[in-house]
């Protein structure tokens, strides 16, 4: 999967808010498929140990308490160079720091409540893809 895949989620305030259509025509617009999607209501277990990373950061007890604050939806998203090509679509953590016509410039929130997560290198990538889906959930591209 390395270099071609990307693992996004549309969190739980850019969902609740019906915006995920519009994220993922976004993306697709920007040459991004998607090769495998769900809805899910993460558990506390679930988001404590996707972000387990940030473990240490002040953040983290608000953090996982959002992730799990309703629906969200993971999705394995297929570009050349994905993962630095959906961070640039995506723009900055914190929205009033991101480029204009960015996902977070338009659909963000706040730095926490920042609409969407990509991964942030092809082993995260490959991780996080695992996390949520089965290799054969992943519809390759023909
Ligand atoms: P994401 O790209 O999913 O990676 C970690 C998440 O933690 C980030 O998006 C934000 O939702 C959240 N986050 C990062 N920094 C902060 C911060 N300073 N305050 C609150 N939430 C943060």
């Amino acid at each position: 999967m390395a270099g071609t895949y990307t693992l996004t989620i549309i969190k739980p305030d850019a969902f609740a808010a019906g915006k995920a259509g519009k994220i993922i025509a976004h993306l697709e617009q920007q040459g991004f498929r998607v090769r495998a999607a769900r809805v899910m209501h993460l558990s506390q277990d679930q988001a404590g140990e996707f972000y387990a990373v940030h473990r240490e950061r002040p953040f983290y007890g608000s953090l996982v308490k959002f992730m799990t604050s309703g629906p969200c939806m993971p999705m394995v998203l297929e570009k050349d160079n994905a993962v630095a090509a959906l961070r640039t679509a995506i723009g900055a953590t914190d929205p009033a720091q991101a480029d204009a016509g960015t996902v977070r410039k338009l659909y963000a929130e706040s730095k926490e409540r920042n609409a969407i997560h990509a991964s942030d290198s092809d082993e995260n990538a490959e991780r996080e893809a695992r996390f949520f889906f089965a290799e054969s959930d992943v519809i390759a591209a023909r």
